[in-house]
């Protein structure tokens, strides 16, 4: 097997995990929350976070790595230079949730906690990142958007 086919492999599965992590994050939030439930949370999102870093590491080795399609075929496609921006938003707008859930879970487990409307928001706001990201994925590997 090579070494692209177990890249883009570890690019899926962490894809699916990401997918899976935002979604039970938006099913299990509620407007208040004991902070033992908010620290079930912070476990749920520690485990995007490190498939977030591994999608990360996964990309750029396929983009860098010389696995694959030469580095300029990315390069000069402003669809993939897109598809990065798009990505660093998904980041961005995960920091707060991030911050919330870590600071929130610590106390007395049985207290309960509102939960600020922002965090809903952010996080149905990631999820609709991650339904566009993929299309601009297939599209760049096409080669549309290259200059
Ligand atoms: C949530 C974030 C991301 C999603 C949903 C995503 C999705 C995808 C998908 C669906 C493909 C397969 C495209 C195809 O073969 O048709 C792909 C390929 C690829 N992705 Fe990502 N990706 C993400 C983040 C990243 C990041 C951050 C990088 C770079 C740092 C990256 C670099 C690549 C590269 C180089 C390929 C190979 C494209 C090719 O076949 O030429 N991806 N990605």
């Amino acid at each position: 097997m090579s070494t692209e086919i177990i890249l883009r492999y570890i690019h899926f599965i962490c894809i699916f995990i990401i997918v899976g992590t935002l979604t039970a994050e938006h099913l299990l939030l509620k407007k208040t929350m004991t902070r033992q439930e908010i620290s079930r949370l912070a476990k749920i999102d520690g485990l995007y976070g490190m498939a977030s870093l591994l999608l990360l590491a996964a990309g750029l080795t396929l983009w860098l790595g010389s696995n694959g399609k030469p580095a300029v075929f990315y390069n000069k496609n402003w669809v993939f230079h897109l598809k990065l921006g798009l990505f660093a938003t998904l980041g961005i707008l995960s920091i707060y949730p991030t911050v919330f859930f870590l600071k929130k879970r610590k106390g007395d487990p049985a207290e309960t906690i509102p939960i600020p409307g922002k965090v809903f928001l952010l996080l149905r706001l990631e999820l609709l990142l991650l339904l566009i990201i993929p299309l601009v994925a297939g599209l760049m590997a096409r080669g549309i958007g290259y200059r």
